[in-house]
């Protein structure tokens, strides 16, 4: 179903952007909320090795589906955790990544903390987030309907502020931009992509 809600709103432009975040992406690589794999064709080559991280069993199924249909050129692991309690040494990535799951974490400032955490000094946090909208006007529309949108959506809450996680979490953010999530609905149509650092050397 995830996968056929967002075929349209991918062709008209998500999977570019998709592609344009994950340039970035080099070395041993973490995916939080992986889903059902929309980002894996787009992984460069500098990526050496891929673990994707779905807490759900249903996505994880067709994570784990599509990693076999199409299996990348690096090895790839699939675990069950979730982004607030990720199962790793400090330190020990070069790229986390999040696409669409700061909206749905339960918690976002610990999933934030934990993706500086595992990180190596110098590694890089990639984000493509819809956020609160900056017009007053639809970011209250997004605080009226956070509820009946999180039960239709998995408990995505339209309204929240990611880009404040990020950079309040211990980030150096060097690159953010304000962007739309194209064709999708105005809820969910305010956008934010960039590269967050783990201060350190590198
Ligand atoms: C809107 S989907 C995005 C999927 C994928 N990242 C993408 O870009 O298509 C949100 C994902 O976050 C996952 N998720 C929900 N709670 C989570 C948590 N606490 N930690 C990590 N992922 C979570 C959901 O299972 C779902 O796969």
């Amino acid at each position: 179903m995830y996968d056929r809600a967002l075929k349209g709103v991918e062709r008209a432009g998500l999977a570019e952007m998709r592609r344009s975040l994950l340039a970035d992406a080099r070395g041993r690589t973490l995916e939080l909320g992986a889903g059902t794999g929309l980002n894996l064709v787009h992984y460069p080559s500098a990526v050496s090795e891929l673990v994707l991280a779905e807490p759900d069993p249903h996505m994880a199924k067709r994570l784990r589906a599509r990693v076999e249909d199409a299996p990348p050129p690096v090895p790839v692991e699939v675990i069950a955790a979730p982004a607030e309690d990720l199962p790793f040494d400090d330190g020990c990535f070069d790229t986390v990544v999040s696409t669409l799951v700061l909206c749905t974490v339960a918690d976002p400032a610990t999933a934030v903390a934990e993706a500086r955490r595992v990180l190596a000094p110098g590694g890089v946090l990639l984000f493509l987030e819809h956020v609160r909208s900056l017009r007053p006007g639809l970011a209250r529309m997004q605080d009226l309907m956070e509820g009946p949108w999180g039960w239709v959506a998995g408990g995505c809450h339209p309204n929240r502020a990611t880009e404040q996680a990020i950079a309040g979490g211990g980030f150096w953010v060097e690159r953010l931009e304000r962007d739309r999530i194209p064709g999708g609905l105005p809820l969910i149509r305010p956008a934010i992509t960039g590269l967050a650092r783990r201060p350190g050397s590198g």
